[in-house]
């Protein structure tokens, strides 16, 4: 994997990818931010070397790098889920690449459901941990020791310094930040009353399809990261509604100004 790695960088090289302070990979429905880049270069991934494909329609999937906030950042557009049937290694090739592209921090979005009936949908969550029940793990079977140890440490996942700036950040720009546990899983098809239910009996305050491989990868390489959650439907066993993906979706376009006021201000102090 490591030669594949530096082929990948040698080609975002060759096409003005240059010094990088924060890699950012934005979730489903959730690429405003990229707005408020004075991009230089745009690479949609297919034309990326060892990259996969984005099929899901409504993922651009570009990789962009340029500047926020007077920083340089390298921002993935759309990012791999495991539903749409790649592996757990082809999920978290980008962050690898943007590791060994020498990035200081990961900040991360998603769209997830909120089963915390004290939260309301259109309400961010910073997560302060999650739980892993997607069926697989990247690191399972990647032995390469330029990538750090199989057996990463998890007892901190998210970087306690970023989450604390968040949450500055976060009261003083009068943003509503709930703090709280992320559970992941397989999906693509949404969880049944009982799901949720058990989800949030095992601790969980927020359920998505994504964010945990990158997360997990990020951990093993020393790479600094956070994730925020924007809550895109409420699933109260009690009081389940149906929901379609395209509500999901306009909820998170809308939800997103403050997410994305939080992660401008968050690189600005980086
Ligand atoms: N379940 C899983 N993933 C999700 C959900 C959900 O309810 N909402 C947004 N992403």
């Amino acid at each position: 994997m490591l030669t594949a790695i530096q082929e990948t960088i040698d080609f975002l090289k060759s096409r003005g990818v240059g010094q990088v302070d924060t890699g950012i990979i934005l979730g489903t429905g959730l690429g405003g931010l990229i707005d408020h880049i004075d991009i230089t270069v745009e690479i949609p991934y297919e034309d990326i070397p060892h990259f996969p494909v984005s099929t899901v329609e409504f993922h651009k999937g570009k990789l962009i790098y340029g500047t926020l906030a007077g920083k340089n950042v390298l921002a993935m557009q759309g990012r791999f889920h495991y539903y749409e049937g790649y592996s757990m290694q082809e999920v978290t090739y980008p962050v690898r690449v943007m590791k060994f592209l020498e990035i200081k921090h990961l900040l991360i979005s998603n769209a997830a459901g909120s089963m915390n009936t004290d939260w309301k949908k259109g309400e961010l969550m910073l997560l302060d941990d999650h739980i892993n029940l997607q069926p697989a793990n990247p690191l399972r079977g990647v032995n390469v020791p330029e990538f750090g140890s199989i057996f990463t440490d998890m007892s901190a996942p998210y970087d306690k310094a970023l989450n604390q700036q968040l949450e500055t950040l976060a009261s003083s720009l009068d943003i509503p930040l709930n703090v709280g546990v992320y559970v992941a899983v397989e999906g693509p098809s949404l969880e049944t009353r009982a799901e949720y239910r058990f989800l949030r009996n095992i601790g969980a305050d927020a359920v998505g399809m994504s964010t945990v491989p990158e997360v997990i990868v990020a951990n093993q390489m020393g790479l600094p990261c956070c994730a925020i959650s924007v809550l895109t439907d409420d699933c109260d066993p009690d009081n389940l509604q149906p929901v379609d993906i395209a509500d999901i979706i306009a909820i998170a376009q809308t939800a997103e100004k403050d997410l994305i006021r939080l992660y401008q201000e968050l690189i600005k102090n980086l």
